[in-house]
């Protein structure tokens, strides 16, 4: 990748603009922000407060261009094996097409099989909704459980507490991830078995943590309730191993299907949401999948200089391969956004966290970024005095909506005036005329300023990138998560690597799954590094286990 032509001249580039400052730029210009904002329907995406200019521009989308990510993004929607380690198409952008057009994968189209399964998640959530489904004791559901991890978890939890004010709020619905027994019996302790619902949602059907709560979850169950007759009234799953969720216990008609083309953590447009469409209903998940859809349309259709999700990547490959940042920060002005920051590090940093290229060669560039975040007023009085005054360059994803459910201004300007102050402050920054004046103003002497200037400098030029949509509504939220998506793809394609693979999670499973077959006696162990064994019989003294 270092050695093309758009890369090359990008290196040049760098040298030239890396020390210019934005503050100039503005201005120098104004009409950057009108130059270098987009439009998708009600998202308005500025990403003029970045360190660019026209023939960063310029250079950036030759970038794109030469690596062909049109073709890509053809091969992508024909449903090409592109993740090529695991021979499998990607294929969730079909889980929401809102097109009648086939979508073939080994020439057989898979729509009907979508919207066949679909209609049965509907259907289940509608009963619930509607206290038609009925538990072993002939009463309503009132609790939901899902329990799950990975991408069988961030993402519904995500849109559940993204679209909290479209749930019924008589129906709770609960996610449970954590192996910790902790999480679960936190949840359960406060449940009723004969109005509770638990959601088995694995992809696969085996990962450990999931398992290991699923199994405590029908134990309770059954302790609580006696008997197994009426246990298909409060157990479904969501899996593409069906045959170990028969296994399990569960009724083959309260297993929902997944399949193999979707990645776990691109599952929020399948069954795995269960428990969202019981939360806000059929209708309201629909327009989830319509906003990612239109997201879809406009990644396919339009010019790479107006496609957002182009320019979102290409601006992360400027940070992070020529500034060299190693970080991105994702701040939310929306409290139901609080789980977004959690849910795009799965995303991002699953599929972009790798350093193989796709021809197998050891990569000699900077990959996927560290991704973090938090809601934007929280992390002002946490971390942002590392964001703007720190050694480290963070670029800063900031989303905020204009109209918030109740419509309370004086909430809603006190948030907002702080997303419009943190950008423009990133940006300007306070120079040292600008300090020394404030502190003559507030009638410190010419020492007294001396001895505090240095600390009040702000260096600015730090870049953020700001989403402003008219509503949290499950529309936009369904394209908020699209961009992104599309986003994390285009920087896969530029870095040359399978962003739809996780091989990095399966070591850390392995050696888990032997060292719990050891854990179960108190024999001291001897075949790891002197650090491992000592943790493990340190454990095992102290758990005193019988010999
Ligand atoms: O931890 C890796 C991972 O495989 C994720 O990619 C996935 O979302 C998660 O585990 C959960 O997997 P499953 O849905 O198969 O339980």
């Amino acid at each position: 990748m270092r050695k093309l032509k758009s890369w090359q001249k990008l290196e040049e580039h760098f040298s030239s603009i890396k020390d210019e400052e934005m503050r100039d730029m503005f201005a120098n210009d104004p009409e950057r922000f009108n130059k270098y904002s987009l439009t998708l329907d009600d998202i308005l995406y500025d990403y003029s407060k970045n360190r660019i200019n026209d023939q960063t521009l310029k250079l950036l989308l030759e970038l794109a261009e030469e690596v062909n990510i049109s073709t890509w993004i053809k091969k992508l929607f024909k449903g090409e094996p592109i993740n090529h380690t695991e021979n499998r198409a990607v294929l969730h952008m079909a889980l929401r097409t809102q097109s009648s057009k086939p979508v073939k994968l080994d020439g057989i189209n898979i729509l009907p099989d979508i919207h066949y399964e679909r209609e049965r998640v509907k259907q289940l959530a509608e009963k619930i909704r509607t206290r038609q489904w009925r538990g072993a004791t002939n009463q309503s559901i009132t609790d939901v459980v899902n329990i799950g991890i990975g991408g069988s978890h961030l993402g519904p939890q995500m849109v559940y507490e993204a679209l909290k004010p479209y749930t019924l709020h008589d129906i709770n619905i609960h996610y449970v991830s954590n192996v910790d027994e902790n999480h679960i019996n936190d949840t359960l302790v406060y449940l009723n078995p004969e109005t509770t619902l638990f959601i088995i949602s694995s992809k696969t059907f085996t990962t450990q943590d999931t398992m290991v709560n699923a199994q405590t979850a029908k134990k309770w169950y059954l302790n609580k309730m006696g008997s197994e007759e009426f246990i298909h009234r409060h157990f479904c799953a969501v899996t593409a191993n069906i045959t170990l969720a028969k296994q399990f216990g569960i009724n083959e008609g309260n297993i929902f299907k997944m399949w193999d083309w979707v990645g776990g953590r691109y599952s929020i447009w399948s069954s795995i949401s269960l428990s969202i469409v019981i939360a806000i209903g059929s209708d309201n998940f629909d327009q989830l999948l319509v906003g990612a859809d239109e997201v879809d349309q406009h990644f396919q259709d339009t010019p790479l200089e107006q496609n957002i999700p182009v320019i979102m990547a290409l601006l992360g490959i400027w940070y992070n391969n020529f500034f060299a940042s190693e970080t991105i920060a994702i701040l939310p002005y929306d409290q139901h956004l609080h789980r977004f920051p959690a849910y795009l590090q799965q995303a991002d940093m699953e599929s972009n966290g790798k350093s193989v290229d796709r021809n197998g060669k050891q990569v000699n560039y900077s990959t996927g970024p560290i991704l973090f975040g938090e809601i934007g007023i929280s992390a002002q009085h946490a971390f942002f005095q590392l964001l703007h005054q720190g050694t480290k360059l963070v670029p800063c994803d900031i989303l905020a909506p204009i109209y918030n459910m109740e419509r309370n201004l004086t909430h809603h300007h006190a948030l907002m005036s702080n997303v419009f102050a943190q950008t423009e402050a990133m940006m300007k920054g306070r120079n040292e005329q600008e300090v020394t004046e404030e502190l003559k103003a507030q009638g410190l002497n010419t020492a007294q300023i001396k001895a505090l200037l240095p600390y009040k400098i702000f260096s600015g030029n730090r870049p953020t990138s700001t989403f402003i949509f008219d509503t949290l509504d499950p529309k936009t939220l369904g394209s908020l998560i699209a961009l992104y998506e599309h986003k994390i793809f285009v920087q896969g394609i530029i870095w040359e690597i399978n962003s739809f693979d996780q091989w990095g999670v399966e070591l850390g499973k392995k050696l888990a799954n032997t060292i719990l077959s050891q854990l179960d006696d108190d024999d001291e162990v001897t075949n790891h590094d002197c650090s491992t064994n000592g943790l493990i019989n340190h454990y095992k003294k102290k758990l005193n286990l019988p010999k």
